[in-house]
């Protein structure tokens, strides 16, 4: 049997969850093929970083609870290079923006629990193989599910299914432009069981290599070693990952790099990419399904919300005024906001990390650049604003 639901959302992931929440609070029905299963999109690890505009939009929608509860607000980081550490102050050079510390994977878990609480269906192990009929009224997503093959017809079908996702193939080829920067290093990330060593982030530029001491919790640290591509996350000891961090986070004076037991280990490719435009007939992209930014800017998560806060603003017109006219405008509207952060996540990449292929004169634009950001509240702003995140337009 052929079912039909308004808007069919391809992936459970915090875009595809945040857009099925925004859609149920205008009462427009949705259905969400998600093709993990619940335990394991609840414990992969992402991104930690949340601006004020998607803080903003969680709490709007009820998902802001925990968040509130449990998330630690940020008014600044630290940059550090050539032994010497700057701050960067968010809300005094933002007009009052800041950034909260809180897990995406928490994001999806309070999310899933409030969808399956009252929101609309949301099926694990739903694997979608096809999307048709893009240039037609009535789009259908064929999936897999329970060991049976399914078929979705929907007015709207999103594509909140990830870089590796299959909607984007909906698009036909020749309508469809991609860029891409693939960076010639990667992160290692891991989680231990030790207090922050800092209060607030610190991003480091050292002739190692980048550096980045994060955090989840007041108990539980996050730290990234820039390595090449292609390591494996065994070569990497316990011992040898806290000997690199230290060495690269050297400042002069007494700060000292506390050591705890390493939960988790993983090697994360950097990579740049950008996929227009965002909607095909009744097809649209959303989040990583059609744009990827390096990691460090912290900007990925939070581009993902802005595309779904503008996608259902303009489903809610749709159905209240019957005009398609902010739907029409879906792409143009994202990717303004998308090539931003796109800029500022290379801007950032480039800056801290040292391309194995640099040269000496490489490294002393990017000191000069980190000494101008600290010399120049200008320079310093223009940081501040975009890691902040600008105003969802
Ligand atoms: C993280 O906490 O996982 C994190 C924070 C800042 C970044 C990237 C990742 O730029």
């Amino acid at each position: 049997m052929q079912h039909h639901t308004t808007v069919g959302i391809i992936g459970g992931g915090p875009a595809g969850l945040l857009l099925a929440r925004l859609l149920h609070n205008h009462g427009i029905d949705c259905v969400v093929l998600e093709s993990r299963e619940r335990d394991y999109v609840e414990q992969r690890q992402r991104a930690g970083i949340l601006e004020q505009g998607t803080v903003d939009v969680l709490r709007s929608c009820g998902a802001g609870e925990r968040l509130d509860r449990e998330g630690l607000v940020h008014d600044g980081i630290e940059l550090r290079w050539n032994r010497r550490s700057h701050r960067v102050d968010f809300p005094a050079l933002t007009g009052g923006r800041r950034v909260w510390v809180y897990a995406q994977t928490e994001v999806v878990k309070d999310l899933i629990a409030l969808q399956l609480a009252d929101g609309a269906p949301l099926l694990f192990g739903a694997h979608v193989h096809a999307v048709e009929g893009a240039d037609t009224d009535r789009p259908v997503v064929r999936y897999r599910h329970e060991g049976r093959e399914k078929t979705l017809s929907c007015d709207y079908v999103i594509g909140c299914d990830g870089f590796h996702g299959v909607t984007r193939s909906a698009f036909p080829e020749q309508a469809r432009r991609t860029y891409e920067r693939v960076y010639p290093f990667s992160w290692l990330g891991i989680l231990a069981d030790v207090a922050p060593s800092c209060e607030e982030l610190i991003y480091a530029h050292s002739p190692r290599g980048f550096a980045l001491h994060s955090m989840r919790s007041p108990e539980v640290s996050r730290l990234y070693l820039q390595v090449p591509n292609g390591t494996d996350p065994a070569d990497w000891s316990d011992e040898r990952i806290w000997d690199e961090l230290e060495a690269r986070f050297a400042v002069d004076g007494d700060w000292k790099l506390e050591r705890g037991p390493v939960t988790s280990k993983a090697v994360l490719p950097m990579r740049s990419f950008v996929t227009e435009p965002m909607r095909w007939g009744r097809v649209l992209l959303a989040g990583d399904a059609a744009h990827i930014v390096p990691p460090t800017g912290a900007k990925g998560l939070n581009l993902a919300a802005a595309d779904v806060i503008v996608l259902a603003r303009a489903l809610a017109h749709l159905k209240e005024t019957g005009s398609t006219a902010l739907l029409d405008a879906y792409s143009d509207t994202c990717l303004r906001r998308v090539w931003r952060a796109e800029h500022f996540s290379w801007f950032m990449t480039t800056t801290l990390h040292t391309d194995p292929a640099q040269s000496d004169f490489d490294t002393r634009l990017q000191i000069s650049q980190l000494d101008r950001i600290a010399a120049s509240p200008h320079a310093a702003a223009e940081l501040a604003e975009n890691y902040a995140g600008l105003e969802i337009g």
